[in-house]
């Protein structure tokens, strides 16, 4: 589990961003986390990586304290995070030696399955020679969900993943994320983009400085109205299931897909017929 205690926190300014924040992540949930641009969650997504430490509170993974210098590794192994701009995470000029280059630091073996198996995830295994700075902003960001991958951590987060990415390779990211919760990955997305909450579990609602809300994902059609005060577009397909229950139609979704709505649709179709 991923676990957080009263966690407050501020940059050197001294201005709190994050305020008592208490929250537990179990392993095999996709958890969203969203709020306004400034709200703190990029800063809440570092503390749950390990990579800031919290000015008061802790934060703990599977009952480590994730910022002991001891544990450094453990946590690296246990937690993966992808950041909103793929470019900040590329430091080589070959895709197999900059995923290699994460599995050295850890001293991880195996190395070569590894990668080939993380790339195979993100449908690039024909790049693996590639230059990833050459590749295109959705390419780049598929390398580092597969460098992330190739660690194989306990706890996934993603920070905005596919906020610089065009439509074509945000509906690729959203693919691979689908595989992974299928594989029971523990994925953690920052994200204010409704088709990414929607393969969540639960969605977290960030606000001034605390968690205002945790919706779960069967009360998400009784409580759309919050999620619209946040500006939270919510898609077609989510108007549409909402009208059809208004009109006594049940709608029992379980993948927010058109796929998956429509096969629910023609169902009941041709039930009546
Ligand atoms: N390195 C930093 N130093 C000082 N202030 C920062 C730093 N990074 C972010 N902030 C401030 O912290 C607040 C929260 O930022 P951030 O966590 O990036 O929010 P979000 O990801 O929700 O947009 C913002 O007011 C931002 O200006
Ligand atoms: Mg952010």
């Amino acid at each position: 589990m991923l676990e957080m205690n009263h966690v407050s926190f501020h940059y050197k300014d001294g201005k709190n961003i994050l305020e008592n924040i208490d929250l537990q992540i179990e392993q095999g949930e996709v958890v969203s986390i969203i709020g306004n641009n400034g709200e703190g969650k990029s800063t809440l997504a570092r503390i749950m990586a390990g990579i800031l430490k919290p000015t008061e509170g802790n934060v703990t993974i599977d009952g480590i304290n994730a910022y002991e210098k001891k544990h450094f590794k453990s946590i690296r192994k246990k937690v993966g995070i992808v950041f909103q701009n793929p470019e900040n995470q590329i430091l080589f000029n070959s895709v197999y030696d900059d995923m290699a280059f994460a599995l050295n630091n850890l001293a991880l073996t195996d190395q070569e399955n590894r990668i080939k198996d993380a790339l195979k995830k993100v449908g690039m295994e024909a790049y693996e020679k590639e230059n990833p700075f050459q590749l295109s902003l959705g390419q780049k960001q598929r390398i580092n969900i597969a460098s992330v991958l190739a660690v194989n951590p306990k706890y996934m987060i993603l920070d905005e993943p596919t906020t610089m990415i065009d439509a074509n390779g945000k509906q690729k990211i959203y693919s691979i994320m689908r595989n992974l919760k299928k594989e029971k990955q523990t994925i953690i997305f920052v994200t204010n983009h409704m088709n990414e909450i929607l393969l969540s579990n639960r969605i977290i609602i960030l606000k001034n400085k605390k968690i205002d809300h945790i919706i779960k994902r069967e009360e998400l059609f009784e409580k759309l109205e919050e999620l619209e005060k946040l500006h939270i577009q919510l898609p077609d397909m989510i108007q549409f299931v909402k009208l059809l229950q208004q009109g006594g139609v049940h709608i029992n979704l379980q993948e927010y897909t058109l796929e998956a709505l429509s096969k629910i649709i023609i169902g009941k179709i041709k039930n009546n017929n």
